[in-house]
């Protein structure tokens, strides 16, 4: 039997900026001495690359600085986001992108390989048409199944979402172009976004949302941070001292520029003294806070000319540091690198099996029939919607959402599901019967596309598929014994039909590889090898908060006219037990918990050692062996409790996620590999009066298992001393 050298997989984040940030700001502080304070102000703002507002010359995006030629610093634009190179309403020539996988696909594949390489790959194309900064790096925990951007985020996990955050930034940003993480922070609803404020006590935000962007920022080093449109604590994200100056400038030492989101700049004063170092998309706002109001301000003394100076170092720094100084860019010849291999590997890898009676992979007998259901599956797969969404030559339109100065088109990327099982299983005849079963026949294997739509500004009122497609599922299933349910969706969904089909695969927003990479598992080319990035709940009432506020009684449109009042939103009901922590906690298990992912072969766990060092670090190491017969992709996983902590009143401290490993293995084939759980603030307690982590001296319980609410494979109880750590 083949044996690897044993594989190590560790996840500590370092502290501190970037390497070489010190050279970088001096660039930008000498620049910045040679400009009057007019110049200095007009690198504060951006408008809309789109607008009237943009200077001659601007590629046409989500923004454009016009830059300084008296001093050589070029005009720069930027674009959205993370996903792809977007267009907004088409106002370049048609370009060919590539609509990458949903961050929620990526989060699936618990690759930080793949979140490296498809940063990389949209960071190559962003340059490629001539950006310097990508408005990528979406990153929230996913405290809302219903968010209406869930699929901007990479799952409900501290570690797992920072770990895959900062590999996508590093990624982007290998490619000479700054990265964008955002939304700063807990920013999980849409509905009413600019009018609600995510309540949440400060030890448990900086045990969960803010834990999890301090270890992207480790890892990936973004050169820009976007607080979200939502207020936290009653004061907007882009307007909080605290979490810009204490927590991001402060504590962790952050060099690069806070750039709020577009049309969510509130006051100059402010703001600016908040630590909010840019205003973007101005034109957006009620008012140009950040233009001649900010000059205003330092000639009155009201702002101070150092802090002027900060802010447009920041943002120049973070330009230099990715070469964006050097010149005007523009878009370079011909059509960007597809970069289709990593496209394809991604939505391939994000295919999570959730449930599979043997009827996958598909009898490809010539002769067999595959009936294709679903009323969109001839169309394209489906993309979430707004300002995120990449339109990719072939892609379809369909009328979305429409709301005052803002149109979001429901867009499906080519191929269509139909098209790539014709392609796929040419042996097999397929018919296409929409949404109508009634051509079915006894020894058809039905396959239903199944889909639910996600847009930025509007949560979904409830977790079912959209219109009637639970109905059509009961309905194939009735009819058909061999159902196959391919669900093309944000995140979790409702699956009341489940146990009627045989088969269930989530495959998220797959884009422009989304059809065949769906085939290539259908087919058994691809064994599913993806795990659920979130839990999937049994019903809504398990959730912290069942029910949905109505977008119609509040405003989600930034500089709008408010409708409505102000709305807090509790989170300290679950604190920082989000999503599968939560259903521990409160004894509600998930259909599919957070983990989980069935696959063609089995993996056996063999030799596992369980131990700890005196520095808190957990180390779980263990021999994997795929014992079927075809090759395939394991990920196990360590979970660890801590002890009871005094402050929380000695509750039970539920399991959370210190460590995974994941490792390819032909059949028959071993590996060793060593967890090394050294991000060890995940099991410390945050306590804002030293201010400081702790971990506890006491009994730590430790699980190896496939997912978070499996029977451990093994278990083990360790020891740790204390130990403090700085904010
Ligand atoms: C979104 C941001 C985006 C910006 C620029 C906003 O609506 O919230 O994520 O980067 O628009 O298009």
């Amino acid at each position: 039997m083949a044996k690897h050298d044993e594989i190590e997989f560790r996840f500590s984040a370092p502290r501190g900026a970037w390497v070489g940030w010190e050279d970088d700001w001096a660039a930008a502080e000498r620049l910045v001495a040679r400009m009057t304070l007019e110049e200095k102000v007009g690198f504060v703002s951006v408008p809309m690359g789109t607008s009237e507002q943009a200077p001659e010359g601007a590629l046409g995006s989500a923004a454009v600085n016009a830059g300084l030629s008296r001093l050589g610093i070029p005009m720069w634009d930027e674009s959205d986001a993370s996903m792809g190179v977007t267009n907004p309403n088409g106002i370049r020539a048609q370009e060919a992108v590539t609509a990458f996988p949903s961050l929620t696909a990526l989060g699936a594949t618990f690759c930080r390989d793949a979140a490296r390489d498809m940063g990389a790959a949209v960071g190559a194309q962003s340059r490629h048409l001539g950006f310097s900064v990508q408005l990528a790096g979406g990153m929230n925990l996913i405290r809302e199944p219903r968010g209406g951007r869930i699929f901007e985020y990479l799952g409900e996990d501290v570690l797992h979402s920072g770990i895959l955050a900062g590999a996508s930034v590093a990624g982007v940003q290998s490619q000479g172009v700054v990265s964008t993480l955002k939304h700063y922070a807990i920013n999980p609803e849409e509905t009413g976004r600019v009018m609600i404020s995510s309540d949440i006590t400060e030890k448990v935000l900086r045990e969960s949302d803010l834990l999890s962007f301090q270890i992207a920022i480790g890892h990936g080093q973004p050169r820009s941070i976007m607080p979200g449109y939502n207020l936290v604590n009653r004061l907007y994200a882009s307007e909080s001292a605290f979490l810009l100056n204490t927590v991001l400038k402060g504590d962790w030492g952050f060099k690069g520029f806070v750039m709020s989101d577009w049309g969510a700049t509130h006051s100059t004063e402010h703001a600016a003294w908040a630590g909010l170092d840019r205003q973007s998309g101005w034109d957006l706002d009620t008012a140009h806070y950040f233009g001649p109001a900010l000059a205003d301000a330092v000639r009155a003394g009201r702002i101070s000319e150092a802090r002027l100076d900060d802010m447009v170092i920041r943002i120049l720094a973070a330009l230099h540091s990715v070469g964006a100084l050097e010149e005007r860019r523009t878009p370079r010849s011909g059509p960007p690198p597809a970069h289709l291999d990593v496209a394809r590997r991604v939505a391939e890898q994000s295919i999570v099996l959730l449930k599979n009676d043997g009827v996958l992979p598909l009898d490809q007998t010539a002769g067999s029939r595959i009936a294709v259901l679903g009323a969109t599956a001839d169309l394209g797969i489906l993309s979430g919607g707004g300002s995120s969404t990449v339109t990719p030559p072939g892609h379809v339109r369909r009328k979305g959402l429409g709301i005052p100065q803002m149109e979001f088109p429901r867009i499906y990327h080519a191929p269509a599901p139909l098209d790539a099982i014709r392609a796929r299983f040419t042996g097999c005849e397929v018919v296409f019967l929409g949404d109508d079963p009634s051509g079915l026949q006894p020894d058809d294997t039905a396959v239903v596309f199944a889909e639910k739509w996600a847009c930025e500004s509007q949560d979904a009122a409830d977790l079912s598929l959209d219109g009637e497609q639970d109905d059509l599922i009961a309905r194939v299933a009735s009819q058909s014994a061999r159902t196959v349910v391919v669900l093309v969706t944000p995140g979790a969904v409702a699956m009341p039909w489940l146990g009627d089909v045989s088969a269930v695969l989530a495959a998220w927003y797959g884009g422009t590889a989304g059809a065949e990479a769906i085939c290539a598992v259908l087919a058994g080319d691809a064994n599913p090898s993806g795990r659920l990035p979130v839990s999937f709940p049994a019903r809504e009432t398990d959730l912290p908060r069942p029910p949905m506020r109505d977008p119609h009684a509040t405003t989600s449109v930034p500089g709008q006219p408010r409708r409505g009042g102000y709305v807090n939103i509790d989170y300290d009901i679950e604190a920082a037990d989000v999503g599968y922590r939560w259903h521990a906690r409160e004894g509600r298990p998930a259909v599919f918990p957070f983990g989980f992912g069935l696959s063609y072969t089995r993996f056996s766990y063999e030799d596992v050692d369980i131990a700890a060092t005196a520095d808190g670090v957990i180390e779980v190491a263990l021999t994997v062996t795929n014992t079927g017969d075809r090759a395939g992709i394991d990920t196990p996983q360590v979970y660890v409790a801590p002890p009871p902590s005094p402050d929380d009143a000695g509750t039970a401290s539920v399991f959370r996620l210190t460590g995974w490993a994941r490792v390819a293995l032909r059949p028959g084939e071993s590996a060793r590999v060593r967890i090394i759980c050294d991000e060890v603030r995940l099991i410390a307690s945050y306590d804002p009066d030293k201010p400081g982590w702790t971990i506890m001296a006491g009994d730590y319980a430790v699980k190896l298992a496939r997912d978070a609410a499996a029977e451990p494979d093994a278990q083990a109880v360790v020891a740790l001393n204390e130990r403090r750590l700085p904010p």
